[in-house]
């Protein structure tokens, strides 16, 4: 017996020392050390044994179960190892070959002018209201003062669809009477409103105009809102969005649904007003347009006009946005060329 548990021991050990992968590993654990292998006939036998010996017998199965199972141990250790160092050698990764390029989004210059302006209006008390783009023909233009026939209809041709009263709003001025009568509550709250979005007109394309444009109207209604309130909520916009010492300048100008109406330039923020190409060697850039809400508009918001008054402003952002990145053809805009997108 004692021969028997040496023999083993000894077959074992030298077996062992020759196994080189994890496969024949396995099997030399199971062949040992499992429930139908060696180690466990051997105790199987303890109770053959002559009960003088039994203890002893009992005690050397078991460091040798203790010994194999350390042996095994160590040996899948060193076939890890092994395993691994060859692995590294053999798949070898050559980290100076050239990665796939990965191209991240960029946004839409115009969503870019989009949020600078609504942040800085936002600081100001304007909240955003989104208006539709499909609109109502009495909205886009009769209860903005422009009734059917009325020539300044013709400075924005429009998009009827197969309804003739329904059109795609040609600017974004329609908003100013939805926000009145949603959030005016029947002409009794002040209401302190930007209005964003796409706006199209049924022009010719040229790298000056196209057929589809985003605005940001603006629209402050109140029990004592001036003309200088107009001035300098516009004046601050300026200093915000262009630079903290911009000026603006205001000139009379003509809107149906306002009255006084004004156009607004500020100093030219690439040249400082001294002339450049850009601003066309005059030092001022236009930016909006703007007035006093016109009665007939505060009415059809709900507002009686002899205890509520209002400025209203409209913009283009991406006129601002070609002027600040230089760029020379609106077409870009609504073109998709990835070339012109990337550069964002
Ligand atoms: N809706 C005008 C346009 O598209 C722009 C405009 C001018 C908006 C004066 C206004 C305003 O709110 O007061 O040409």
């Amino acid at each position: 017996m004692d021969k028997s548990i040496d023999d083993i021991r000894g077959e074992a050990i030298e077996s062992l020392a020759a196994i080189v992968d994890s496969e024949s590993l396995a099997e030399w654990r199971s062949h040992y050390l499992g429930r139908r292998g060696a180690v466990a006939v051997l105790f199987r036998q303890i109770g053959s044994i002559p009960a003088a010996e039994r203890a002893e017998f009992g005690k050397r199965v078991n460091a040798l179960r203790g010994e194999l199972a350390g042996a095994f141990d160590e040996r899948a250790a060193l076939v890890e190892s092994q395993r691994l160092a060859r692995d590294l050698e053999t798949d070898e990764i050559d980290i100076t070959l050239p990665a796939h390029p990965r191209r991240r989004g960029g946004l839409h210059p115009s969503t870019r002018t989009h949020r600078e302006f609504q942040t800085i209006w936002a600081d100001m008390g304007f909240q955003v209201y989104r208006s539709r783009e499909v609109e109502a023909d009495d909205f886009n233009f009769s209860l903005l003062n422009l009734p059917p026939h009325h020539p300044a209809r013709d400075m924005q041709d429009t998009f009827y669809t197969s309804d003739p009263r329904v059109l795609l709003r040609t600017h974004t001025s329609p908003g100013q009477i939805r926000a009145m009568r949603e959030l005016g509550a029947g002409g009794s709250k002040p209401i302190r409103v930007i209005l964003p979005g796409m706006c199209y007109r049924q022009e010719q394309v040229t790298a000056r105009s196209e057929i589809q444009f985003t605005q940001v109207e603006g629209l402050a209604i109140g029990r004592n809102i001036r003309m200088s309130d107009l001035k300098g909520t516009i004046a601050e916009f300026a200093r915000r969005m262009y630079q903290p010492d911009a000026r603006v300048r205001f000139r009379a100008s003509y809107f149906p649904f306002t009255e006084p109406s004004m156009e607004v330039d500020v100093e030219c923020f690439l040249c400082g007003g001294k002339g450049c190409r850009v601003c066309k060697y005059s030092g001022w850039l236009e930016i909006a347009g703007s007035g006093m809400v016109h009665p007939d508009v505060l009415r059809n918001g709900g507002y009686d006009p002899a205890e509520w008054s209002g400025f209203a402003f409209g913009m283009g952002p991406e006129r601002i946005a070609m002027l600040k990145h230089g760029i020379h053809d609106i077409r870009y805009f609504w073109g998709n060329d990835l070339r012109f997108l990337r550069q964002f």
